[in-house]
């Protein structure tokens, strides 16, 4: 944030449009990390002050997580991990699955939240609508149609392509009558909405979620997986070792109890500390505000990137609708590849942003109309390492550092690149990656090991 950032022929200051896939860490958060470091130490086993700090600290971040999602500590078990693509991992390992049992995505969903389950089940995708919602009426067909196999219902609170926010608590309903349970990727929903996970007791309830430190402004390599306790109170833990263990003879071995049981080895304090910090300062903000600011932020660029001659809008493009989906836009400008748009803000006008399918291959084919035999043409592409011609949108994502000045600043940039006034761009075809002609970069002017 504010830093200034090398551009062609000079430097501008950065603008961050690429919040969804990780947003900088808060000054706050920055603040907590070195305020805690010199009192960290090992947690869970050491005697010394230091480690009965730390230990105090980890425990305190994970009852701030179970709060800032309203879990409750009988029902609820807050599981630290890496992001929300391990979270997910550990679930699907976790839950007594069988390849017969059903798992029920949406067709939006990320990577992470398709193919773990893909190893453990089968995974039907219910349909996307042509403006890329969940499709509810081929939800309840396919509760229907498999009804009595359905184990679980695995959808995305926030999606990070198209932004859209499905009704997480519809689904959870559903989901129950039919005698699932459901898991909601909480990624791009943590640091934008507030989330409730409900108590078993009430329909709507969320049985599992997940999220990733580093999409809420606590890039410290700490995530989190929430939900049943019960769930995790039997079988046997996907990793297994130091910390995971009651006891342990030569022949036996009794797992500790949930959370223990599931955080195999030394735990990471600092980035559980720092995550907890960060959902103190959005809670301290208060996440409604926080979502209102973001959606005046969509409603206005949706607005301005309509006139830049070429745009195309994907998802719902409809500005007045703004407070229903997440700040997440995605776009392509005709007759200039994706990469290049993507390299051309970057390159020329310090913009962070992102481009190509965003970890959501089958989402972003199907927003483009790719039948079957276009999604095999790609796979045939990218596979004998034409990337270039890969197929992709252009994704702009806010957070808490953006204002209506970069947008503006943005959509100034992508009229210029409509019109065609960017400079020469070569690309790699192994990579996809297009670059000016010549540049090279100064990495080490910035910062180098
Ligand atoms: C919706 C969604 N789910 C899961 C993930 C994976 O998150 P992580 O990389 O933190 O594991 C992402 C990351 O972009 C995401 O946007």
């Amino acid at each position: 944030m504010g830093a200034w950032v090398p551009v062609y022929g000079g430097t501008r200051p950065y603008i961050n449009l690429d919040n969804a896939a990780s947003t900088p860490a808060l000054q706050v958060v920055e603040d907590a990390v070195h305020e805690f470091l010199p009192w960290y130490s090992s947690v869970h086993r050491g005697n010394g002050f230091k480690s009965r700090l730390s230990t105090h600290v980890y425990e305190q971040a994970r009852a701030i997580a179970a709060g800032f999602v309203g879990a409750d500590p009988q029902e609820h078990v807050v599981i630290f991990g890496k992001n929300t693509t391990e979270a997910i991992n550990k679930l699907a390992y976790r839950l007594p699955l069988k390849r017969t049992d059903i798992v029920i995505i949406s067709g939006g969903e990320h990577h992470s939240n398709d193919l773990p389950w893909r190893n453990r089940a089968t995974v039907v995708r219910m349909d996307v609508t042509a403006r890329g919602g969940t499709n509810k009426a081929d939800f309840e067909r396919l509760l229907e149609r498999y009804a009595g196999r359905v184990k679980l219902v695995a959808i995305s609170g926030a999606s990070n392509v198209t932004g859209h926010m499905p009704d997480i608590h519809w689904f959870a309903r559903k989901a129950h009558q039919a005698g699932a349970q459901i898991f909601v990727d909480c990624a791009q929903l943590a640091a934008h909405r507030p989330i409730h996970i409900g108590k078993l007791t009430d329909d709507g309830h969320l049985d599992y979620i997940a999220l990733s430190g580093h999409k809420m402004y606590a890039p410290f390599g700490t995530g989190a997986l929430i939900g049943r306790r019960d769930t995790f109170s039997h079988g046997t833990p996907e990793y297994s070792g130091g910390g995971t263990i009651s006891v342990v003879t030569d022949k036996t071995v009794d797992w500790a109890m949930p959370p223990e049981s599931e955080e195999a080895g030394s735990p990471n304090v600092v980035g559980a500390m720092a995550m907890a910090r960060a959902m103190q300062t959005l809670q301290g903000i208060g996440l409604e505000a926080i979502a209102s600011r973001e959606a005046a932020l969509t409603a206005y660029a949706l607005q301005w990137l309509a006139t830049v001659p070429g745009l195309q809008l994907y998802g719902d493009t409809n500005p007045e609708r703004a407070a229903t989906r997440a700040a997440v836009i995605p776009f392509t400008i005709a007759g200039v590849p994706h990469g290049l748009v993507a390299a051309a803000l970057a390159w020329e006008w310090g913009i962070g942003v992102r481009s190509g399918c965003f970890c959501a291959q089958p989402y972003v084919m199907r927003l483009l109309g790719l039948n079957r035999a276009g999604q095999q043409r790609v796979r045939y592409d990218i596979l004998h390492r034409h990337r270039e011609r890969a197929p992709g949108l252009v994704r702009i994502s806010f957070g808490l550092c953006n204002t209506t000045d970069d947008i503006d600043r943005l959509v100034e940039a992508l009229a210029a690149i409509a019109e065609g006034t960017h400079r020469e761009y070569t690309v790699d075809a192994a990579t996809g990656e297009y670059r000016p002609k010549g540049a090279k970069d100064n990495f080490e002017h910035y910062f180098s090991l």
